[in-house]
């Protein structure tokens, strides 16, 4: 037996002015998707914008239903629509953003197992990074791959 340590590595802003101009841009979008978002049951609004290879950014906001388990999370919304309609185009950088009652969470709202399972499956499609910003109004982290956070990933080589 040996016990084994995982380091997860990440980047944390203090606010969006010190991010990269295009990472700015992507955490103005997840906010502004809040506005799509239909969350009559938790009241609690959440953003996304996914920006493409070919520099598309799609948008995404959770969507729920009176039967729970029929709603989607507001990432998931992004990535199935950009995987229906652009199948063949990588996923780059994936902002998201959650509100409670309408103000943003101090700290990022962090994304479900689900998501962070879709994530990893597009990541593997399209044989490239898929990065990730999870905004909050007083830090901001950037993660450079999914692997960071879903380690240990369950993909089709686990099925082989
Ligand atoms: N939700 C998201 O849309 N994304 C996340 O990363 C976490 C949770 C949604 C699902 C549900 O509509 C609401 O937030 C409360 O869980």
């Amino acid at each position: 037996m040996s016990t084994k340590k995982l380091v997860i590595n990440y980047e944390e802003f203090a606010s969006p002015s010190e991010m990269l101009p295009e990472d700015q841009e992507l955490v103005r979008l997840a906010v502004e998707s809040q506005k799509g978002s239909y969350s009559p049951y938790s009241h609690f609004q959440v953003g996304a914008a996914l920006k493409l290879a070919n520099g598309l950014i799609v948008k995404g906001a959770n969507q729920e239903n009176a039967a729970y388990p029929s709603g989607l999370c507001a990432e998931r919304t992004a990535m199935f629509w950009a995987g229906a309609n652009y199948p063949d185009v990588a996923m780059e950088t994936l902002a998201i953003a959650g509100s409670d009652h309408g103000v943003l969470c101090e700290s990022p709202a962090s994304p479900c197992g689900a998501c962070r399972q879709v994530m990893a499956e597009y990541q593997k499609k399209h044989k490239k990074p898929l990065k990730v910003i999870l905004v909050g109004s007083k830090r901001i982290r950037k993660f450079a791959c999914v692997d960071d956070l879903l380690p240990f990933i369950f993909d089709s080589l686990s099925m082989e």
